[in-house]
């Protein structure tokens, strides 16, 4: 049986948040999310998650992800004093337990396995993640003796001056044996810096503990302040950029682009710079996105061309050009092969397949046809205050430049609206409505005012 449990009562005071630490987000989700995601294969029996600073906030976060045990650690005296709480809910608990920090979002599942093989193999008490970090401040150092077996783990401000020159750290990702675990658990001391009981000091106490070393120490990288944050997110996008790189996404100016893990692309995509991807995105191939663009959760079919522009939470078809500066905002569709232009605004409409919106728009709670063409600055009119109302345009019709579109109102197939024209009233199949004043012409009219 494998038990599985995240550290996740801490305050995070060196965030300066007023977030709880492992609810920050990183690449679209938060901490704790990741840290659960990448134990999510081993399939374990039990999944517990040991909450207090912010406890209901927490529960309330992850509460939707179901199957997950809350214990409440209040108040929070250190990693040691977390996993005790732990020992009434595993009382008749035989196994393994699997402890993650919830500050740890990067491991790979990969890892995680790896990590729970070799302890199963091995039959230690403790197995632990370690890596060799360039610059491991702040972490703590796991000292092994001759036979490589793990004797100490001294946290970074515990250490010597000499201790601290080791380099192979403590990742805070642990595979216990639950009943030899649970025989120490209550032999911890406060006796260090901090005053805390320490889960680390676990290894000292029990009779067999060993480590794996990751080979991707970028792996293991903690989160307690936001320069580490900042960095996780890099090495997340990286990741995330890489990936799609191998399965042949361009990208002009990759460090300037974001992505999310909920983005899928086709091939031959063009991504150029300053452009961001959002929640859960689908590109087909060979679109061009960017430079300066943000798709939120809308999906793009193939050929489509993005440029300055935010699409969200909408869905647009083949053979698409948009922008620059155009913004799609939610419950929008555009059908194949059209085209929507600079400075148009379009809000849950539904474009049919060929329509233009070229120049100086705002297309609102309206149904367009087929290749309708809309003319530069027109409107619709769609809110009269206190409720929206829906405008109807049929297949072919064309709005002159400058119409006001008075909803609700239904233009027919084949029409033609006047330039200017205010309309306010439903126009039948193959008209011409023209809404304005009749223009008046005084001649010579300069002459005589001079
Ligand atoms: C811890 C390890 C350190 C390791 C590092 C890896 C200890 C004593 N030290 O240090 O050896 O190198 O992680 O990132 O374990 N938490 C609780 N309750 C508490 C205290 C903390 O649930 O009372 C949770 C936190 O929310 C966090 C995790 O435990 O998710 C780790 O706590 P943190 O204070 O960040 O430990 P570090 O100082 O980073
Ligand atoms: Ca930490």
């Amino acid at each position: 049986m494998l038990a599985v449990a995240v550290l996740a009562a801490g305050k995070g005071t060196r965030m300066k948040s007023s977030l709880p630490k492992v609810l920050q987000p990183l690449a679209g989700a938060t901490l704790v999310e990741r840290v659960l995601a990448s134990a999510a294969n081993l399939q374990p029996e039990r999944r517990l998650l040991i909450v207090g600073h912010q406890a209901e906030k927490v529960e309330e976060q992850l509460a939707p992800l179901g199957g997950l045990e809350f214990v409440l650690q209040q108040p929070q005296k250190g990693t040691g004093h977390a996993v005790q709480q732990l020992i009434p809910a595993l009382e008749n608990f035989e196994g393994e337990l699997l402890v993650l920090n919830g500050d740890v979002p990067l491991l790979r599942p990969e890892t995680i396995d790896a990590l729970v093989t070799q302890h199963r193999i091995s039959g230690a008490d403790v197995t632990l993640l370690t890596a060799r970090l360039a610059d491991p401040t702040g972490y703590g150092r796991v000292f092994t003796d001759a036979k490589k077996m793990v004797s100490s783990i001294v946290e970074h401000r515990d250490c010597s001056d000499e201790q601290q020159q080791n380099n192979l750290t403590n990742a805070g990702i642990y595979c216990f044996n639950w009943s030899a675990l649970v025989k120490v658990l209550p032999k911890l001391s406060t006796d260090n810096d901090q005053g805390e009981l320490y889960l680390t000091d676990t290894v000292e106490l029990l009779p067999s503990a060993m480590h794996l070393e990751v080979s991707d120490a970028g792996e293991v990288n903690g989160i307690n302040n936001r320069r580490q944050l900042a960095q996780c997110e890099a090495l997340l996008q990286q990741r995330l950029r890489h990936h799609w790189m191998d399965e042949g996404v361009s990208f002009i100016d990759p460090d300037s682009c974001t992505l999310s893990e909920g983005c899928i692309f086709g091939r031959d995509v063009v991504i150029e710079p300053q452009t961001h991807f959002r929640g859960t995105c689908r590109v087909g191939d060979n679109c061009r996105i960017g430079p300066g663009s943000l798709i939120e959760n809308a999906s793009l079919g193939s050929n489509v061309t993005v440029m300055h522009s935010v699409v969200r939470e909408a869905s647009v078809g083949n053979e698409v050009t948009i922008g620059p500066f155009a913004h799609i905002r939610p419950a929008t569709e555009v059908g194949d092969g059209c085209r929507i232009g600079n400075f148009v605004e379009v809000k849950k409409s539904l474009l049919g397949s060929g329509s233009k919106v070229n120049h100086l728009s705002y297309i609102g709670d309206a149904h367009l046809g087929e290749n309708v063409n809309v003319g530069a600055g027109t409107i619709t009119a769609n809110y009269d205050g206190v409720n929206k109302h829906l405008t109807s345009i049929g297949n072919n019709s064309k709005t002159g430049a400058n119409s006001v579109l008075v909803a609700p109102v239904t233009i027919g197939d084949e029409v033609t609206i006047g330039a200017g024209s205010t309309i306010t009233k439903n126009v039948p199949d193959g008209s011409l409505a023209i809404g304005r004043a009749k223009q008046m012409t005084k001649e010579g009219w300069t002459s005589r005012v001079s």
